[in-house]
């Protein structure tokens, strides 16, 4: 019998590890898989995800520039995939329609609360940026019990709108990008703006860096170098990139389509070492 097959989409796909990562999850529990990379551009994406599935594809992950494209394509939507309107997995129903969830924020907040043991109830948070990536964890933000979520991104409609669908104004608001310098100082710094990927300057003032502040870039490897450095010259008490996010999400998506949840840590380990 063939092994079940998985793929990611991307675009581009090239550097992913979600093979390697899918691999090692299949081998703790003795699983056959294939899992490839598929690189579809925007044009094709529709198309080739359906292809894949029609030809016996189990489930996908998606990654830029495709995640609000999956949940249009998908027939059937989760909670946390519909609040955000975008997905990062496409699950085969029996019935063969598409199942879409989103993954991200749950496996950032997990990332931070347990690889990293910092409890996020309280906190003060700022989110940095306004597009899909940051859509993914506003709410799981929130859900984590921080206290308010300040969002500032460079075009304030973005923010402005992020702010609106969250509908918490109590809790939920947005500053100006150019007021950075005076909004205070914050407990959590998430970096979610694409500029590391894009690999330009993210100038920021080291005010807003509060004393027990943990600074986080969703992003991993050489794109989320510049904003840790500022984190560590700025005297953070935490700087942590999204390599552990993408292991948890990772992880709920191989629960999903396997009903088994494996282990994060050897295989974060691992990815680590191999990045050192
Ligand atoms: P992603 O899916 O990675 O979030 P996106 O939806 O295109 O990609 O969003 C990119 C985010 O990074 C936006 O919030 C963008 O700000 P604008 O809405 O003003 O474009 C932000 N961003 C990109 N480059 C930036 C830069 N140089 N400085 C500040 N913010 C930047």
């Amino acid at each position: 019998m063939n092994p079940t097959q998985f793929a990611v989409f991307g675009h581009p796909i090239g550097h992913s590890l979600s093979p390697r990562i899918h691999q090692a999850f299949a081998q703790q529990f003795g699983l056959a898989l294939e899992y490839r990379a598929i690189d579809a551009p925007p044009a094709d994406f529709a198309a080739a995800v359906r292809a894949f599935f029609a030809a016996g594809g189990a489930g996908a992950n998606v990654t830029l520039p495709h995640k609000a494209a999956a949940f249009a394509l998908a027939d059937q939507c989760s909670p946390s995939a519909s609040r955000v309107g975008t997905a990062n997995v496409l699950t085969a129903l029996p019935d063969g329609r598409l199942a879409a969830h989103n993954t991200d924020g749950d496996g950032m907040v997990r990332d931070i609360t347990e690889r990293h043991g910092v409890d996020l109830r309280g906190h003060t948070a700022l989110l940095l940026g306004a597009g899909g990536a940051a859509r993914g964890v506003a709410w799981n933000l929130l859900d984590a019990g921080v206290a308010t979520l300040t969002i500032v991104n460079r075009s304030p409609a973005a923010a402005d709108a992020l702010a609106d669908a969250i509908g918490e104004p109590a809790r939920a608001h947005t500053r100006y990008w150019q007021d950075l310098a005076d909004i205070g100082s914050y407990d959590l710094i998430v970096n979610a703006t694409s500029a590391g990927v894009l690999g330009v300057p993210l100038p920021l003032p080291f005010s807003l860096v509060g004393a027990r502040a943990l600074c986080y870039d969703l992003s991993y490897g050489v794109a989320a170098s510049s904003f840790l450095a500022w984190a560590k010259a700025a005297d953070a008490r935490y700087a942590f990139d999204g390599l552990g996010m993408l292991l948890e999400t990772a992880a709920d998506a191989f629960a999903l389509w396997h009903g088994q949840r494996p282990e994060t840590e050897p295989v974060y380990q691992l990815l680590r070492q191999a990045s050192a």
